[in-house]
């Protein structure tokens, strides 16, 4: 078997290369970064070391300053009327969905919006993951499915956002994130955005060897159609409150095993065409599963580490019925492109648990704010 070392230095060369072609949150910066109009507002999330979380050292400043980092990078690669998110920001389409949680669940399942027999109406934006929006979807990607489940009742996380009827449940098509030590996060942003290619051959060394290959293995994938493809929150969430809460991650796939063959000659935009042609004739149908922690080896914070399904089992809790629809006019597309999800518009009962959810809440909330801010576009959950 090779040493940690020896993987390290093979995929160096590999990582480098993706990296330099943008994504993974790494567009290039020029500038030293400066303060905008759109300074973060919320506050940084408290601990439950009850559930297993522990504070990292600085996370607040270094939260701050990534997203001082981000909104440069937007601002360097979009002009006024034109801002896109700075990770996912091709969407292959925003479509209606239905979600209904099961009639039966365990009590320990049946908490927030977990209702047996409630159903809710939802929008799904699907997405690549790469920074480039104008990257062809056949090229290797991690890809994006993130709900927006409406009509939600109950007080929500972010402060300024407490009011809204949304909870929000975002996934990737890979089980695990690459980044788990902010200090480390902040030097692979720093070290992407240099524009001295030494030190980019430096990310390596600041994701570490597991987390350099759970980054190769996140962008390496070739999908069919984002509604045959499986998802995976990677990161954990709190179910319940009080003495009766645990974590969770979640998943979701298709809700049977058939598979589309990757086009032969694929279009550039050819996941847009598999949703439009597979909601032209029909409804389509996911399942939305959650996994309980069930030891303390299934790390709360280190998101670099798998809760396998031999560890614990993933659990159905409701049925997500996307049914047949047209879901591409320049309306739509626009008002998708203003949605903002962040795990963080979500119930007291499912908070994001962990540091990365942590930093996502100062970074998703100042990006949304500058992106709405360039366009000069309402920021309002629907
Ligand atoms: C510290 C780590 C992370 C940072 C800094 C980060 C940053 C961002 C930012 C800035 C956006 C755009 C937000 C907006 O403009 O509204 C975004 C979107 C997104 N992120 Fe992350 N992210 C992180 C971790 C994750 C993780 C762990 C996941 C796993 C599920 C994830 C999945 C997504 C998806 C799917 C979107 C697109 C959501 C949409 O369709 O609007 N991110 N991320």
């Amino acid at each position: 078997m090779e040493s940690d070392d020896t993987q390290l230095m093979l995929t160096v060369g590999m990582l480098t290369l993706t990296l330099a072609m943008g994504g993974c949150h790494v567009n290039p910066v020029k500038t030293a970064p400066t303060a905008s109009s759109a300074a973060n507002t919320v506050s940084y999330p408290s601990i439950d070391a009850g559930l297993g979380e522990h504070l990292y050292p600085d996370e607040k400043p270094i939260a701050d300053e990534l997203s001082v980092v981000l909104e440069e990078s937007i601002r360097k690669q979009y002009s006024a009327g034109s801002a896109r998110r700075d990770a996912h920001p091709k969407a292959h389409g925003c479509v209606k969905a239905e979600v209904s949680i099961l009639d039966t669940l365990p009590a320990a399942l049946s908490k927030g919006m977990f209702i047996p027999g409630t159903r809710y109406q939802a929008w799904i934006r699907f997405s690549n993951g790469s920074g480039d929006p104008t990257r062809a979807d056949i090229k290797r990607d991690a890809r994006g499915m993130a709900i927006k489940v409406l009509g939600v009742p109950g007080k929500k996380l972010l402060e300024d956002e407490s009011a809204a009827t949304t909870q929000d449940f975002i996934m990737i098509n890979h089980p695990v994130f690459f980044a788990t030590d902010p200090a480390r996060y902040r030097s692979f942003l720093q070290d992407g955005n240099s524009d001295h290619f030494y030190r980019k051959l430096r990310i390596p060394f600041d994701l570490g060897a597991k987390g350099t290959l759970i980054a190769l293995e996140t962008r390496n994938s070739r999908i069919s159609n984002p509604l045959q493809t499986r998802y995976w929150s990677m990161v954990p969430y709190q179910l319940g409150t009080g003495s009766e809460r645990q974590a969770v991650k979640y998943s979701a796939r298709a809700c049977s095993s058939a598979a589309d063959p990757i086009p032969k000659h694929p279009a550039h935009d050819y996941l847009r065409d598999a949703l439009r042609n597979t909601l032209q004739n029909g409804d389509a149908c996911m399942e939305f599963l959650v996994q309980p922690r069930t030891s303390d080896s299934m790390n709360v914070e280190d998101s670099r580490i798998e809760w396998t399904e031999t560890q614990a089992p993933f659990y159905k809790v409701a049925t997500i019925r996307i049914p047949s629809q047209a879901f591409d006019s320049p309306q739509q597309n626009a008002f998708c492109e203003n949605l903002s999800f962040t795990p963080w518009h979500a119930l007291p009962e499912h908070k994001p648990l962990g540091v990365t959810n942590r930093l996502r809440k100062v970074i998703y909330d100042r990006i949304s704010r500058v992106r709405h801010e360039m366009n000069d576009a309402k920021r309002q959950e629907p």
